[in-house]
């Protein structure tokens, strides 16, 4: 039976946005004893590849890998079931794929579970309008018009229609991702900002106590975390916020 803490704990996903092994296992032996979610996202992956995700898993750690897939049906279900054979807890595809791209995001996975004795199923995941997109920057200059929070609905429902898990989004959009897919669609909320921490290029930030508020499943922080001077209590602190709500 896990504490609350350790629940809590596993709600919060360390992006390690490293540019090579070294540096992110040293943030890994920093947070030893927290048992956090481990996000691998591009800059890592493609430095350092399958084996560091192998090894944060020979760790115990879940594992999220960020790569947002987007290309064509048949070329996402091949890189998802490269992804789920490596054993990833969960990854995530672009929802501006379409229908097909992450049906056959599924299709992929299960294949490789298929075909895999004693390999659970990943979760899946379908990015939907970055946090780092402005209102402004979707109508003007990717030309999806209305509000951010309705392309990140319609984006989400879309992901629940093709059999999907859940979705990245804002913690601002969670409400209304809550009320157009349910409550157990799982949200992966990136653009979490301590008090105090700047914002970098987040345009769509807020706190980790007001994401917890909000009802966001898992929330990804980065920079407050890795660029701080003492990672382990940026880390702790975090989790207190989450457990104060
Ligand atoms: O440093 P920061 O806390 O801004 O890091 C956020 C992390 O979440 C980065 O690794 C970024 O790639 C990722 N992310 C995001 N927005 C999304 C999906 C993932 O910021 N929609």
């Amino acid at each position: 039976m896990n504490t609350a803490y350790e629940r809590m704990a596993g709600r919060l996903m360390v992006a390690l946005d490293y540019p090579d092994a070294g540096q992110a296992s040293a943030l890994v032996r920093q947070l030893t004893g927290i048992p956090c979610y481990m996000k691998v996202g591009m800059q890592l992956f493609y430095a350092a590849g399958p084996d560091f995700v192998r090894d944060l898993k020979e760790r115990g750690y879940s594992v999220f890998l960020d790569l947002k897939m987007h290309d064509i049906p048949n070329t996402v279900k091949g890189g998802s079931h490269s992804v789920t054979r490596l054993g990833v807890d969960m990854f995530n595809v672009h929802a501006a794929g379409g229908l097909d791209m992450m049906q056959a995001a599924k299709a992929g996975a299960e294949a490789a579970v298929a075909e895999t004795p004693g390999l659970a199923m990943p979760v899946i995941i379908a990015v939907t309008q970055l946090t780092s997109t402005s209102q402004a920057v979707m109508n003007e200059e990717i030309g999806i018009p209305g509000s951010v929070e309705d392309a990140v609905v319609r984006y989400a429902s879309l992901a629940k229609e093709a059999g999907l898990h859940g979705v990245v989004a804002s913690s601002l959009e969670v409400g209304a991702i809550a009320a157009a897919c349910g409550p157990d669609f799982k949200t992966v909320t990136p653009g979490i900002r301590p008090s105090g921490s700047g914002a970098g290029d987040q345009a769509r930030v807020l706190t980790p106590g007001q994401a917890m508020e909000r009802g966001s499943h898992y929330l990804v922080v980065g920079r407050p975390i890795t660029a701080s001077t003492d990672p382990r209590q940026a880390a702790e602190q975090i989790i207190e916020e989450m457990m104060s709500v």
